[in-house]
């Protein structure tokens, strides 16, 4: 386990995940009834981007920061860099200033209702350390040092049957999309109502074409995939871009993504630093009812 997501806490990958965190969060509010936050791969929960990592690397320069320059007037943009700036008080009379960012398990216990609670699995000792310095007096929040795709058979399905899972993993083992794959189709099947996120890398090469084949042979119906991908694949051998794939989103969340990751992707353009322009899809993978099944 060499990953550790304070290298780059903030960068356009974070931007699309914790955009779209924010909504779905704020789609299970809409009813009165408590819901189940679970998190497989949580990270540390509150990075300092002037620590140390975040300085090496300062990924979030190129995300979260240009959003914090100028944050366009559109409706889920504006929301999630709300969020942000929630967690960066200015001190009295001097400018706010962008200090820290907001992992996933911080942003969610930002929207966090007295009635909902969450669980948060976190493998790596640091991180967990971390993460339980940040959140574990909480009554609502339960942490666990464990494998998060132990933590789907563990948690799923939650007693309040309402729920989001988010599945962000690093991504560092040749087989991570198998896995990660193999665990959604165990998890929908344990808590089929539930909402899920899964977060995927996207480079160049064809992993991605034999990922939707598989998504799409899993017969897991309501697939929706949100690409943003702000450097060509081509043009660089790191990471270009990333999706989310959530299962059963929240009613026209699609047409509200459609409406802002356009401005979203302007706003991460890396053409000044002599690049093509990126690509943003919202997208339909499975229908419904998944079309590989037979009619009733
Ligand atoms: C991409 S980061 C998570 C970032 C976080 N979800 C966020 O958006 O703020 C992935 C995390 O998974 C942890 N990790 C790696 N393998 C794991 C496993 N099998 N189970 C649980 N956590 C794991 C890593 O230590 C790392 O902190």
């Amino acid at each position: 386990m060499n990953y550790r997501h304070h290298f780059h806490a903030g960068n356009a990958a974070d931007v699309l995940k914790h955009l779209i965190l924010v909504q779905l969060l704020r789609r299970l509010a809409d009813k009165p009834g408590g819901y189940c936050y679970l998190e497989t791969h949580a990270g540390r929960g509150l990075y300092d981007l002037a620590g140390d990592p975040a300085q090496r690397s300062p990924e979030y320069l190129h995300g979260v920061n240009r959003l914090w320059q100028l944050t366009p007037d559109e409706p889920l943009l504006r929301d999630y860099m709300e969020q942000v700036r929630a967690h960066n008080p200015a001190a009295a009379g001097a400018p706010q200033r962008l200090r820290y960012y907001p992992g996933s398990p911080a942003l969610a216990r930002g929207l966090l209702r007295p009635q909902d609670r969450m669980v948060l699995c976190e493998l790596h000792p640091e991180e967990h350390r971390a993460l339980r310095g940040e959140l574990a007096a909480d009554p609502q929040v339960a942490i666990h040092r464990m494998d998060g795709y132990q933590g789907l058979r563990a948690f799923l399905p939650p007693p309040e049957r309402r729920g989001l899972v988010l599945i962000d993993p690093p991504y560092e083992r040749p087989d991570e999309f198998d896995v990660v794959l193999a665990a959604v189709r165990l998890a929908h099947q344990r808590f089929p109502t539930g909402l899920f996120a899964l977060w995927y890398p996207i480079k160049a090469g064809a992993h991605l074409r034999a990922f939707r084949a598989a998504v799409v042979a899993a017969q897991i119906p309501k697939v929706l995939a949100v690409e943003l991908v702000p450097t060509p694949e081509a043009q660089t051998d790191r990471l270009a871009g990333s999706g989310l794939l959530l299962i059963n989103p929240p009613y026209r969340l699609d047409d509200a993504l459609r409406r802002s990751l356009p401005l979203t992707l302007q706003r991460l353009d890396f053409r000044e630093e002599g690049r093509d322009a990126g690509r943003w899809s919202v997208d339909w993978w499975t229908a419904e009812r998944s079309p590989l099944r037979s009619p009733r």
